[in-house]
């Protein structure tokens, strides 16, 4: 049986297997030190030449960088070990000898790095940033649930658009067309009508020709939508759900936030309520700090960075003009030009990271949003029904999971936020 890196703490003093690659070597002579790795966690190995057989010893001066093997030996707890243990190593079985890996351990270019993204997800901060990923969605999913949320998974190939037709990924479906799905969203409200508060988490499309620092061609996104819930209490779910999965990963995620030189002092400040500035307020704001801005245009991301930065924590902008935002957006009716919506934007620059708002709920409404937006009624007939029969005040949002990650470990690019980003002009590995 193998024992894992991540479990040799129940194993101290024992002989155990483990399964690993090795990450890194030194020697002085007469003791080698093999830093291993095996998705677990990492162990030092250590081989002192008069103890171990000739073979032993000679197939650890062969083992090249990422050679994977089999290895057993005593664990030992040691204070000075980053992992508080090391290994004295007594056999070796080399399942094989790597050839010469790409990624040797010293600096290289990001353009090189993405190349052999295959490769590059096994370093330390790759791996720590994939776990934070995996423990966001954990966190988000396991909030959702104890809440009440059903879990609804809307199709991907789809035959109209959500969030406006200039980005929608085209595809031919046997003699139809359709397209990649830009948002879950009109589906989960369909869901809504069904099982009153649902969400999605599934992968979104936009063929955006944007190359930022914050856009992904292919990214995920979590779509929480609640029947009978208003505007107002919209928000208040967002900042539950967002504080929640900081503090989450607080608890859980302190080695890996160590790994990134993540300082946890700025996340530890995302407590509720956040606070809310309106459209008109925001668009002051950019004006008074000598950013020149119109009513009615929408934010870009130096925009949001400025916003973001009379801060601390997460902010909500509410109440965009219904002219910049998309179809479905119910119009404040004390003032329809602005509609009850709000982005969330978080700090340090790492803009929005979540879109939402109250959903047009009158039937006549919606179909004058149908033409100006010059959407067929016909594609939308199924998603009228719903205003047709039934209908009820609802809300939702999506918090797009990339832009979260990045914001939690500190990055400054969503490209190393995802396994294999699908980016303006990358499709490779
Ligand atoms: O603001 P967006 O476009 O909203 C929607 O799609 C709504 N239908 C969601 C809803 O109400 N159910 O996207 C939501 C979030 C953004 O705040 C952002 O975090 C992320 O998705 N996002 C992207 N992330 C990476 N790359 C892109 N190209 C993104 N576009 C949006
Ligand atoms: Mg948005």
């Amino acid at each position: 049986m193998l024992t894992t890196i991540g479990n040799v703490s129940a194993h101290v003093g024992e002989q155990v297997r483990l399964g690993a690659w090795l990450y890194n070597k030194r020697s002085s002579g007469k003791i080698q030190f093999l830093q291993l790795r095996d998705g677990t966690g990492f162990i030092q190995g250590v081989l002192v030449k008069s103890k171990v057989s000739p073979e032993v010893w000679e197939a650890a001066v062969e083992l090249t960088q990422e050679s994977s093997l089999y290895v057993e030996g005593t664990i030992r707890a040691d204070k000075r070990a980053p992992s508080g243990y090391e290994m004295d190593v007594t056999s070796i079985e080399v399942i094989q000898q790597a050839q010469e890996y790409p990624i040797a351990l010293k600096e290289h270019g990001v353009e090189f790095l993405m190349d052999h993204r295959h490769l590059w997800i096994r370093s330390p901060r790759q791996r720590a940033i994939l776990r934070i990923r995996s423990k966001i969605v954990q966190a988000v999913r396991g909030w959702l649930d104890g809440q009440g949320f059903t879990l609804v998974d809307p199709p991907v190939l789809t035959p109209s658009s959500c969030e406006g037709t200039t980005n929608l990924f085209h595809t031919k479906y046997f003699d139809e067309d359709a397209y990649l799905t830009q948002s879950g969203q009109l589906y989960m409200e369909a869901a809504a009508m069904a099982l009153g508060r649902v969400y999605s988490f599934g992968p979104a499309f936009r063929a955006e020709k944007s190359k930022t620092r914050r856009h992904l061609i292919e990214f995920w996104m979590i779509e929480p939508e609640m029947a009978f819930v208003d505007h107002e209490e919209n928000l208040v779910i967002q900042e539950n759900m967002l504080t929640h999965l900081v503090r989450y990963v607080l608890e859980n995620c302190r080695e890996e936030l160590e790994i990134l030189g993540r300082d946890p002092a700025s996340l530890e400040k995302v407590q509720g309520p956040f606070p809310r500035i309106t459209y008109d307020e925001a668009v002051e704001l950019l004006n008074r700090e000598g950013m020149e801005f119109t009513w009615g245009e929408d934010f870009g991301a130096p925009h949001e960075t400025k916003i973001a930065e009379s801060f601390d924590r997460p902010v909500f902008i509410t109440h965009y003009p219904t002219e910049i935002k998309a179809f479905y957006m119910k119009p404040d009716p004390s003032r329809p030009e602005v509609a009850l919506c709000a982005d969330l934007i978080a700090p340090e620059g790492y803009g929005e990271i979540i879109g939402g708002s109250q959903r047009i709920d009158d039937p006549a409404l919606l179909d004058e949003r149908f033409q100006q937006h010059q959407l067929s009624r016909e594609d939308y007939a199924w998603y009228m029904d719903l205003r047709k029969y039934g209908t009820v005040p609802h809300s939702g949002f999506g918090l797009g999971l990339e832009r979260t990650v990045a914001w939690i470990c500190g990055l400054d690019h969503v490209r190393e936020t995802i396994p294999f980003p699908r980016m303006l002009n990358r499709l490779y590995p």
